[in-house]
C-alpha cells in the first residue's frame, strides 16, 4: 500500500536505503543522524501500569534495534475519559514514564484524544553515529543468530483475554515484554554485529525472513532450540492462537522449508506476534563466543537460534 504513496527520496534519510528498516533514520552531520520510531496498542495486561511499561519499552526496542539511544519521547494517548477513572490513565502514563527514565530519556510531553477503547504507545526519538548503527542489511553468510527473549506473548497474552491464564500465571511473560532490548543493544553494539532487528507483531518468521531478504542471504532456524515462555506450546496445543499468527502464516509461511519436519505447536510460535520481543541479533562467528559470554554478564538471555546461509536470499530453513 505504501508504494502507492508519492516515493519522496532524500538524501539524508538513510533509512530509505534500509529495507524493512526498524525505525526512520535522518541524518544531520557526518557523526549523528536522528533516529525515530512510532508504536501504540490496546492493552495486551489489565494492569494499568504494567500495560504502560510493556507499550513504552515496546515503542524503545525499534531505536535499540538500530543500536541508538533514545533521548526523548511523547506519549499518544487514546481514552475512553468518562468510562474509565481517570486514575487508570494516571498509571499508564506513570508506567510508561517508568521504562522511558530507565532507558536514560525523557518523555517531552504528548497528545491525547477521546476514544471508546483505551490505546497507549510513544512516539521515540534517538540518535546513532550513522557508521555505527546496525540495521537488517548486514547480515553474512556463517553468521551465528541469536534471539534475546523467549517466544509466545502472544499465545500468552490471547489466553490471558480468553481468561484461560490469569497474570500471576504469566507473570514470567509480562516481566519479559517489561524488559528493555537497551543491554542487548548495547552488547551488540560493544562486539559489533552484522545485522539486527527486533521480533514485533510479524513474529520470527516474519522479522526473520524480512532481515534475510534486506541482507539478501538465508537463514537456517534450529526449531527446537527456540527459547519460549512458560506455558506458550500448552495454550498452542489448546489451539489459543492470535489472528495475527493466522495472518503471519499467510504472508510469510511460503518462504518456510521444513515446515514438515516440525510439531504444529512449533509452527505456532514461529508465526507468533510478539508484544516487546527481543531482539534478533546476527553475529559474525569468530565474535560469537565473546558476545555470548557479554550477553550473559548483563544478564540477557543467550539463545542461538540459528544461522545465516548464503541463500536463497530471503527463504529460510527450519532445521532440528
Ligand atoms: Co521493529
Amino acid at each position: 500500500m505504501l508504494s502507492q504513496l508519492p516515493q519522496i527520496h532524500h538524501p539524508e534519510l538513510l533509512s530509505q536505503e534500509i529495507p524493512f528498516a526498524d525505525a526512520a533514520i535522518y541524518r544531520l552531520n557526518a557523526s549523528e543522524a536522528l533516529v525515530q520510531s512510532v508504536d501504540f496498542f490496546t492493552p495486551v495486561v489489565d494492569d494499568p501500569y504494567k500495560y504502560g511499561q510493556i507499550a513504552a519499552a515496546n515503542a524503545l526496542s525499534d531505536i535499540f534495534a538500530v543500536g541508538a539511544r533514545p533521548l526523548m519521547a511523547l506519549n499518544l494517548v487514546s481514552f475512553p475519559i468518562n468510562c474509565l477513572a481517570t486514575d487508570i490513565l494516571l498509571q499508564i502514563l506513570q508506567g510508561g514514564a517508568e521504562r522511558v527514565h530507565a532507558a536514560g530519556a525523557v518523555i517531552g510531553g504528548g497528545h491525547s484524544i477521546e476514544d471508546d477503547e483505551p490505546k497507549y504507545g510513544l512516539s521515540v526519538t534517538g540518535i546513532v553515529d550513522p557508521q555505527e548503527m546496525i540495521t537488517t542489511c548486514g547480515c553474512c553468510p556463517g553468521d551465528q543468530l541469536y534471539l534475546t527473549k523467549p517466544l509466545g506473548t502472544g499465545l500468552l497474552t490471547t489466553a490471558l483475554k480468553g481468561e484461560v491464564v490469569s497474570e500471576a500465571d504469566i507473570a514470567e511473560t509480562i516481566e519479559g515484554m517489561i524488559l528493555l532490548n537497551q543491554a542487548a543493544a548495547e552488547v551488540m553494539l560493544e562486539v559489533g554485529a552484522s545485522a539486527c532487528t527486533d521480533i514485533t507483531g510479524f513474529g520470527l518468521v516474519g522479522h526473520a525472513s524480512e532481515m534475510a531478504d534486506a541482507s539478501r542471504v538465508g537463514m537456517k532456524i534450529f526449531v527446537r532450540q527456540l527459547p519460549v515462555y512458560p506455558q506458550a506450546f500448552e495454550m498452542a496445543e489448546m489451539g489459543l492462537v492470535p489472528i495475527g499468527s493466522h495472518r503471519n502464516r499467510d504472508f510469510y509461511f511460503s518462504r518456510l522449508d521444513g515446515q514438515e519436519s516440525c510439531d504444529p505447536t512449533q509452527l505456532d510460535l514461529l508465526s507468533d506476534p510478539q508484544t516487546s520481543g527481543g531482539l534478533l541479533i546476527s553475529v559474525a562467528a569468530q565474535k560469537s563466543e565473546h558476545f555470548e559470554q557479554r550477553l550473559k554478564e548483563r544478564g540477557v538471555l543467550v539463545a542461538r537460534v540459528g544461522e545465516v546461509t548464503s541463500g536463497p536470499a530471503g527463504r529460510i530453513l527450519l532445521a532440528p
